[in-house]
C-alpha cells in the first residue's frame, strides 16, 4: 500500500490493479443477490489478500449507525471507490430510499456498478460520474436527474479527497440540498486528515452544526488512529 500512494493520490488506484482483482474476486465469491455477503467477501479480500482504501468494517459500523439514525430518503456520497461504503448503506437505508455516490474515476465507477449489480441493489444506488467541483455540471444533473432539490437532502457521506470536503460541503449548503436535521458524516478526519473541515466544524458547533466525534481506527487495522466526524446540520441561524 505504502508504494501504491503516489499512484493513490494521482488515479484513486493503487496501482497494481488490485481494484479491478476485488471486481473479479467478489463476482466470483460473494453469492449473487446478497448484499450481507458481498460486505463479507470484500472485508476479507482487504483482511487477507490486499489492503483497500474502503471505511473498512469498523468505521462501517460507525457509518451504518448513522444511516439508521437519519432514516434518509435521498442520500449522496462523495468518493464511490470500488462501492464498499454504498453497499453498507444499501443495506441499512430504508427500502424505497435513494443513494447517489459521486465518484470522478471512470474505472472505479465500472468498479462500484459490477459489484452492485452482483449485490442486487444497483437499482436503488447510482454512481454518477463527476465531482461537485467542475463548474456546475454534476450539481445540475444531480438536481435535474435525482431530485436534488431544497431539503432534499437527509444524509451525506463525505470520503472523497482530503482537501475537497470543505468546499463541497459549503456547494452543498449553497445549493440548500440539507435540512434542519440533515446529518453529514466525515470519514478521515485524523488521518490523512481533514484540518481545514474539522475546524469549520468545531467552529460552528451548537450554532450550524451539532457534531459527535468518534474515535476510531484506520481501516483494516488497530494501530493507526483516525476520527470520523457525525454532524447534524441545524440550519442557518436566522
Ligand atoms: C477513500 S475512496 C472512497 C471509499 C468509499 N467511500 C468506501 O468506503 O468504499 C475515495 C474515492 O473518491 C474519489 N474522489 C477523490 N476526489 C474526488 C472528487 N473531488 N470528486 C469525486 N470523487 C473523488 C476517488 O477516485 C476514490 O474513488
Amino acid at each position: 500500500m505504502l508504494f501504491g500512494m503516489r499512484s493513490l493520490t494521482r488515479n484513486w488506484q493503487v496501482g497494481d490493479g488490485r481494484e479491478e482483482a476485488l471486481a473479479t474476486y467478489v463476482l466470483a465469491h460473494a453469492r449473487a443477490g446478497d448484499v450481507d455477503d458481498a460486505i463479507r467477501v470484500i472485508d476479507d479480500f482487504c483482511l487477507t489478500r490486499s489492503v483497500m482504501i474502503n471505511v473498512g468494517d469498523e468505521k462501517g459500523e460507525i457509518l451504518d449507525q448513522a444511516v439508521q439514525r437519519a432514516s434518509p430518503a435521498l442520500l449522496l456520497e462523495l468518493g464511490t471507490y470500488c462501492g464498499y461504503s454504498g453497499l453498507r448503506m444499501a443495506r441499512v437505508m430504508p427500502a424505497d430510499a435513494r443513494l447517489c455516490s459521486v465518484e470522478f474515476s471512470p474505472a472505479n465507477a465500472d468498479i462500484a456498478r459490477r459489484i452492485w449489480a452482483h449485490a442486487g441493489v444497483g437499482d436503488r444506488l447510482t454512481v454518477v460520474l463527476g465531482t461537485l467541483g467542475d463548474g456546475g455540471a454534476t450539481i445540475e444533473r444531480l438536481r435535474n436527474d435525482f431530485g436534488f432539490t431544497d431539503g432534499a437532502v437527509d444524509f451525506v457521506f463525505v470520503d472523497h479527497d482530503k482537501d475537497a470536503y470543505l468546499p463541497d460541503l459549503e456547494r452543498i449548503l449553497r445549493e440548500r440540498w440539507l435540512h434542519p436535521g440533515s446529518i453529514v458524516l466525515a470519514d478521515n478526519v485524523k488521518f490523512p486528515g481533514a484540518p481545514k473541515y474539522q475546524a469549520y466544524i468545531e467552529a460552528q458547533e451548537g450554532r450550524t452544526w451539532r457534531t459527535v466525534e468518534h474515535d476510531t481506527h484506520v481501516e483494516y487495522q488497530s494501530l493507526l488512529k483516525d476520527l470520523v466526524l457525525e454532524s447534524e446540520y441545524m440550519g442557518e441561524p436566522a
